[in-house]
């Protein structure tokens, strides 16, 4: 096992100083991007952005002059807790939904789209609050050049993580190179007082009986040994010695002498046969395993056989619980400025956290309505209607489906407490999207 030795805070702080940029043609500055024209918000339904009660916003319209307007908003400018993305990939691809109506393009690539999600990133980071955090998912094509473009404006020192997620199944890779699976998120704070509520992996039987292997005798407790020294020399009380025992050689106790009597006092420090301590660690003082950066539960729904919208690109609703939760408290503001089929603003309600949307497609704007209306349904064409399931299909056998087409969860709660506000250049875009949403609220 390699064992690193930590370097100082001053050694630390100074490689941090070192800031990358990324340059490129075209590359506008900070204060230009900060001057983007606002959009003109006209009110569709529901209530402004202005008034005090409205606690939820979806926005239809190019998302860039839509947040310069919500800068001068103050309830909003600096409070957003949260803010996912899942911007375009830079894939050149049009996208289409299920049922094949055309949802976006996706055609930016090279520097232009670097600044295309750059100058976004800008104004998200002011419309962040100080304890905020941001969550950006991208795919290996772009993820490598936009975490430079995070550090420039977030700073290197607010990086926290960069997720790998398992976005699909195995696919029986031809290539001449390794199975593409992964997609990531980079995790940022704007500052280092963030919101945090450590995300937790319940024991499974078997992992904890592995890893909490003694009981104690007296109290039957179920625990684990773990060294009570750490990596690195220290001058202070950590470095001293204790019941006569220096740390070992390059490192310190993990505690004061002091601390050390008093949870030898409590019967919590295990000596081996030949006078080696250690600290005992209980199972039930321990919820769980830390969630790590690797998320292998979290596939996209088309690969997971759960409900879904039908809009492309649309991301799992449970990777989404788990970020929102994290990240914000009920009652904070959630941001998705590329919300597509409204999975963050959904999940983000029924978590009690107020949410804003905003969206330039009309057929995410009818999708996000109908899934608030109504929910969303099953995919189900990995099952085959035929009663006889030993029987196989025949190859020109259209797929259909167990799981009735149409069919929705019956104990869905429609999403009613929101506005739905659009940039006067594009409103009568989803005037038939909205008629068809008034019809099914009367
Ligand atoms: C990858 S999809 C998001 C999918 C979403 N996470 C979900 O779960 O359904 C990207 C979305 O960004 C939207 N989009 C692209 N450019 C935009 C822009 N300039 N302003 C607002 N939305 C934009 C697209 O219409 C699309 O719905």
């Amino acid at each position: 096992m390699a064992i690193g030795v930590p370097t100082n805070k001053k050694q630390k702080k100074k490689k941090n100083d070192l800031t990358r940029h990324l340059t490129y043609s075209n590359k506008k500055s900070v204060n230009d991007i900060m001057k983007t024209p606002k959009s003109k918000l006209v009110n569709i339904w529901g209530k402004t952005e202005k008034d005090a009660n409205t606690r939820n916003f979806l926005f239809y319209g190019d998302n860039l002059p839509i947040m310069a307007k919500l800068l001068d908003n103050r309830k909003i400018s600096g409070k957003v807790r949260l803010v996912y993305i899942d911007p375009p990939y830079s894939t050149q691809t049009a996208f289409h939904s299920r049922k094949l109506s055309h949802a976006y393009e996706d055609n930016l690539t090279g520097a232009e789209f670097i600044e295309f999600l750059r100058a976004r990133l800008i104004l998200l980071r002011e419309l962040l609050a100080e304890d905020g955090s941001i969550y950006l998912h991208l795919d290996e094509k772009m993820v490598f050049h936009i975490k430079v473009i995070m550090d420039e404006i977030f700073g290197l020192n607010n990086y926290k993580n960069c997720i790998v997620r398992k976005k699909c199944n195995p696919k029986n890779y031809t290539r001449k190179k390794y199975g593409n699976i992964s997609d990531y998120i980079l995790f940022y704070t704007k500052s280092d007082q963030y919101v945090w509520n450590r995300p937790i992996e319940p024991w499974t039987e078997d992992r904890a009986l592995k890893e909490y292997q003694y009981i104690e005798e007296k109290t039957g407790r179920r625990y684990k040994k773990v060294p009570i020294h750490a990596p690195g020399v220290r001058n202070g009380e950590t470095g001293k010695p204790w019941r006569g025992m220096l740390p070992p050689p390059g490192k310190h106790w993990q505690y004061t002498p002091q601390k050390l009597d008093i949870l030898d006092a409590e019967n919590k420090i295990y000596w081996s046969p030949n006078g080696n301590p250690r600290r005992k660690v209980y199972l039930d003082e321990n919820p769980g395993v830390s969630v790590q950066d690797i998320w292998l539960d979290y596939r996209d729904a088309h690969n997971q056989n759960i409900k879904i919208t039908g809009y492309p690109t649309e991301k799992n609703p449970e990777l989404l619980k788990r970020i929102i939760e994290a990240s914000s408290n009920p009652d904070d503001i959630v941001l998705d400025c590329f919300c597509g089929s409204g999975t963050t603003l959904e999940i983000a309600h029924r978590l009690g956290r107020r949410w804003i949307g905003i969206d330039n497609s009309v057929e995410a704007m009818r999708t996000v309505l109908d899934r608030f209306a109504k929910g969303t349904e099953m995919m189900g064409d990995f099952v085959s209607k035929r009663k006889n399931k030993n029987q196989l299909p025949s190859l020109f056998e259209p797929i259909e489906c167990e799981i009735e087409q149409g069919t929705r969860a019956s104990k869905h709660r429609p999403i009613k407490n929101f506005s739905l506000i659009a940039d006067v250049k594009c409103a009568r875009d989803i005037e038939p999207v909205v008629d068809e949403w008034i019809k099914h609220q009367r």
